[in-house]
C-alpha cells in the first residue's frame, strides 16, 4: 500500500491498490533469457484458434477474416488449419498473402474504391468474383476490368449514422446513404449473380443495440430497392477485451439473430468479416523500458510502431505487465505511468494511464497484451525504429517459446 508520504514524495502514486504482484513464470524465464532488444511479438496460436472456434460456433454465418487487421502468415496458417473458408481483402497485396496461406478460399474484395488493374487482376489470376462497391463509377469500373463478366457476386455498402461508440466510426468516408444504396442495389442486381448489401457499425463498438440498427436500416433499403437481396453482410466491428468493459460476442450474435427475424431477413445469407474480434488476443508486444523520467518510461516502440492505437488519434489503455530485469522485490504500489515511444517526433507519446509497479525502471520489459489487432500492419521503419522480433509460442500460457527468425516489418 502507499503511505501519504511516498505519495508526496512521488505524487505519480495514483491509487494505493496493491498491485497483482508480477508473476515469474516460465515464460517470463524464456523472454529473460532472450533478453530483446527489439520490440518482440509473441504469438499465441492456442488462443487463436480458440477465438476463431468460439466465433465460428456461435455467429451461424459465413466468416471472412478481415486479413488487413493482421496479416502475417502465421496468422493466416492457423486460420487456414482451423477450416475458414472465407478472407476479406482490401488490396493485391491482402489477395496474395490470403491465397498463399488458403488456396481454395473464397476472397471478397471489400475496399469501395479499388484500382481498375487490381480488379482485373483479382478477377483473371486470383479468381476472385465478390466485390464490394458503394458508388455507380465504382460498379462500371468493375464490370469494365472484369469484361462483363457473368459469374459476379457484387455489394453494396451502406452508410449507417455515426456511431458514438466505436473507437473509430466508418462511415464517413465509405458507404452510400441509404436512399443511394437502394439505387445502387437496383443497378447492380441485373448485372450479378449473387447481391449483397453490407455494412461497418465502425471497429471496436461497444454498444451492444449498433448491429440490430444497423440490421433495420438495411431492412429499409432492402424493401425501397424493391429487389432480391441475397447475402447480408454484417461486415466487422465486434469488439475484443481490452480493459474497457466490452458486451460478450454472444450477446451480440443473439442481438444480431433478433434483429434478423424482426426485420423478416432470415431468408438471407449471413456473413462478417471481423478483424480484431479474432486477432487482438493472440499476439502480446514485448517492449523495453530504456529509461525512466518519473512517471514518463520511454520504451522502445511507439505509436509509428506498434502502438499506433495508444497514441494521440485513439488513446487505446492496453492492459500491461511488468517483466522485470532483476530479482527485485515490488512493494505492491500500482502507478499511473505514461509512455513515450523511441522516435524524435513528440507525437510519439501514449499517455495512457498504463498501470505498473511502481518499481518499473530502465532495462524491464513490459509485456503490452492483445496487440494482435492492428499493431504489426502499421508499423513503419521511421527513424529506423521498425524492426520487431517474432515468436511463436510453443503452448499457452507456462509454455517455452519457439523463437522463429527475426523479421523487419515495414509499413503496408
Ligand atoms: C471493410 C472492412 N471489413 C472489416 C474490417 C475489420 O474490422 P474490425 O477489425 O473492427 O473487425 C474493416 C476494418 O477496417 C473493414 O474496413
Amino acid at each position: 500500500m502507499a503511505k501519504a508520504n511516498d505519495i508526496l514524495r512521488n505524487p505519480h502514486i495514483l491509487t494505493t491498490r496493491p498491485a497483482a504482484r508480477t508473476p515469474v513464470t516460465r515464460r517470463d524465464a524464456q523472454i529473460k533469457a532472450l533478453a530483446p532488444q527489439k520490440p518482440l511479438y509473441v504469438f499465441d496460436p492456442v488462443r487463436l484458434a480458440q477465438s476463431y472456434r468460439r466465433f465460428a460456433t456461435s455467429f451461424g454465418g459465413e466468416i471472412a477474416y478481415a486479413v488487413k487487421c493482421n496479416p502475417h502468415p502465421a496468422v493466416l496458417q492457423l486460420l487456414a488449419e482451423e477450416g475458414i473458408a472465407a478472407f476479406d481483402v482490401a488490396s493485391l497485396a491482402e489477395i496474395r498473402a490470403a491465397r498463399a496461406a488458403a488456396p481454395q478460399a473464397k476472397l471478397f474484395f471489400m475496399h469501395p474504391v479499388k484500382a481498375p488493374e487490381d480488379i482485373a487482376a483479382a478477377y483473371h489470376d486470383y479468381g476472385v468474383r465478390a466485390f464490394v462497391l458503394d458508388h455507380v463509377d465504382e460498379l462500371y469500373k468493375i464490370l469494365r476490368a472484369t469484361e462483363l463478366a457473368q459469374d459476379l457476386e457484387l455489394f453494396v455498402r451502406l452508410a449507417l449514422p455515426k456511431n458514438g461508440k466505436a473507437a473509430l466510426d466508418f462511415s464517413s468516408k465509405f458507404g452510400a446513404q441509404p436512399e443511394e444504396a437502394a439505387v445502387l442495389l437496383e443497378a447492380c442486381r441485373p448485372v450479378c449473380r449473387k447481391l449483397g448489401l453490407a455494412f461497418h457499425v465502425g471497429t471496436q463498438n461497444t454498444d451492444i443495440g449498433a448491429y440490430a440498427r444497423a440490421v433495420g436500416v438495411a431492412a429499409d433499403v432492402i424493401r425501397s430497392a424493391n429487389v432480391t437481396v441475397d447475402v447480408l453482410d454484417l461486415g466487422g466491428g465486434f469488439p475484443a477485451c481490452y480493459l474497457e468493459r466490452t458486451p460478450s460476442l454472444n450477446a451480440i450474435f443473439r442481438e444480431i439473430r433478433a434483429a434478423v427475424l424482426t426485420h423478416g431477413l432470415h431468408h438471407m445469407e449471413l456473413m462478417a468479416e471481423p478483424g480484431r474480434a479474432l486477432v487482438a488476443d493472440c499476439m502480446s508486444l514485448i517492449v523495453r523500458v530504456e529509461q525512466r523520467r518519473g512517471d514518463l518510461l520511454y520504451i522502445n516502440d511507439g505509436v509509428y510502431g506498434g502502438l499506433f492505437d495508444a497514441g494521440p488519434s485513439l488513446r487505446w489503455r492496453y492492459p500491461v505487465r511488468r517483466i522485470s530485469r532483476d530479482k527485485d522485490a515490488e512493494t505492491g504500489v500500482t502507478t499511473a505511468f505514461r509512455f513515450a515511444g523511441p522516435t524524435c517526433d513528440s507525437i510519439d507519446m501514449m499517455d495512457g494511464p498504463f498501470m505498473l509497479p511502481d518499481e518499473i525502471k530502465a532495462g524491464d520489459w513490459i509485456e503490452i497484451k492483445q496487440a494482435g489487432a492492428y499493431s504489426q500492419c502499421l508499423r513503419t521503419d521511421f527513424n529506423g525504429f521498425g524492426d520487431a522480433g517474432f515468436l511463436v509460442l510453443d503452448m499457452p500460457g507456462e509454455s517455452p517459446v519457439k523463437p522463429v527468425k527475426q523479421r523487419k516489418q515495414t509499413k503496408q
